[in-house]
């Protein structure tokens, strides 16, 4: 296998976890869908003789040459993992750069796009074609680097690019949607670690596993109901499945004031549903629109204090 003498680009989306977050740890079913709107892009040239494999990712914040970082550094990480996969031995000489448009720990997945865009582009430059099963797999390693254990679902999302219908040990089945749903994330402009949130359910679930348990049921079967819609393309139902997802956020406590500021004003504004999207206790949130309100609830999850707006829309397959 040698490189290619041109250039090779790949992109990746952005995701959201549109129902099933917390409990999809616990085994239950969990459903994540593409954020279009939002890429990460990697741009593979061939590069200078006996230069190695030199990585710019200036919106990222760095520039460097891979043998200079420490093996757990996101990117090297991902460019060595796919060189073993390839069975590569000798680095070939590479400039790749890497930009996204994805807001970093906010919840959209940012990291598992990158890295899907740079597995997708370097084996691609490589002469190798993956299966977005085998490209998921790859970005998985990556994503435990960022998050410790995580259930998988952002790096399977992005790297189908479709929605998702997700369970933990179970294959993924991408699925299609009967209708147009149009959707609007609001940034909460607050930060909040997935990994502790994720922890402070664990705390509790251990405290009071049925309590929990009995949660993480019920949330499943809203996410059961919930894929029906979605295939029927049924909205309202949707909103309302949206709603009481939200409801049994709360009782997991992972949604918090700012969470719950944003969502109301959504609400208030027309929406016809809306819930956190994620960890919780900050983070985005998502509701469920028509196009003709979209304007004026995006005018109103800012005047709530959002810190960005903006629509997405899940479209069924041509
Ligand atoms: O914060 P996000 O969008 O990466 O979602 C986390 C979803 C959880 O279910 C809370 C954790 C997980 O690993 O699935």
């Amino acid at each position: 296998m040698s490189p290619s003498t041109s250039i090779t680009r790949a992109t990746a989306p952005a995701k959201i976890i549109l129902l099933g977050e917390h409990a999809v740890v616990y085994g239950k079913p969990a459903i994540a869908i593409p954020v279009m709107e939002r890429q990460a892009e990697v741009i593979i040239e061939p590069g200078r003789p006996h230069a190695g494999i030199v990585l710019h990712a200036e919106n990222l914040g760095r520039r460097y040459l891979l043998d200079a970082v420490p093996v757990d550094e996101p990117l090297a990480f991902t460019v060595r993992n796919v060189l073993r996969r390839l069975g590569i031995r000798s680095e070939p000489d590479l400039r790749i750069t890497v930009t996204s448009t994805i807001p970093i720990a906010s919840g959209l997945g940012s990291g598992a796009a990158v890295a899907t865009a740079l597995v997708k582009a370097l084996s691609a430059h490589l002469g190798a074609r993956l299966s977005p099963e085998q490209v998921s797999g790859l970005v998985y390693e990556t994503e435990k680097l960022h998050h410790g254990t995580p259930s998988g679902i952002d790096n399977t999302v992005i790297a189908f690019g479709c929605p998702i219908w997700f369970r933990r040990d179970t294959p993924p089945e991408p699925f299609n949607v009967g209708s147009a749903f149009h959707l609007l994330i609001a940034d909460t402009g607050v930060s909040s670690p997935t990994r502790v949130t994720v922890a402070e359910v664990r705390g509790r679930w251990s405290a009071a596993r049925s309590v929990y348990e009995q949660i993480f049921e019920r949330i499943g079967t809203v996410v059961e109901a919930a894929r029906l819609v979605l295939e029927s393309g049924d909205a309202p139902a949707l909103a309302r499945l949206m709603n009481a997802n939200q409801e049994l956020l709360r009782q997991l406590d992972v949604s918090s004031p700012v969470n719950e500021r944003l969502i109301e004003a959504a609400l208030q504004a027309g929406a016809l549903g809306a819930k956190l999207s994620g960890g919780g206790r900050g983070g985005n949130i998502v509701a469920l629109v028509a196009p003709e309100s979209a304007a004026a609830i995006q005018d109103a999850l800012m005047a709530a204090g959002a810190q960005c707006v903006f629509q997405t829309s899940l479209e069924p397959a041509p």
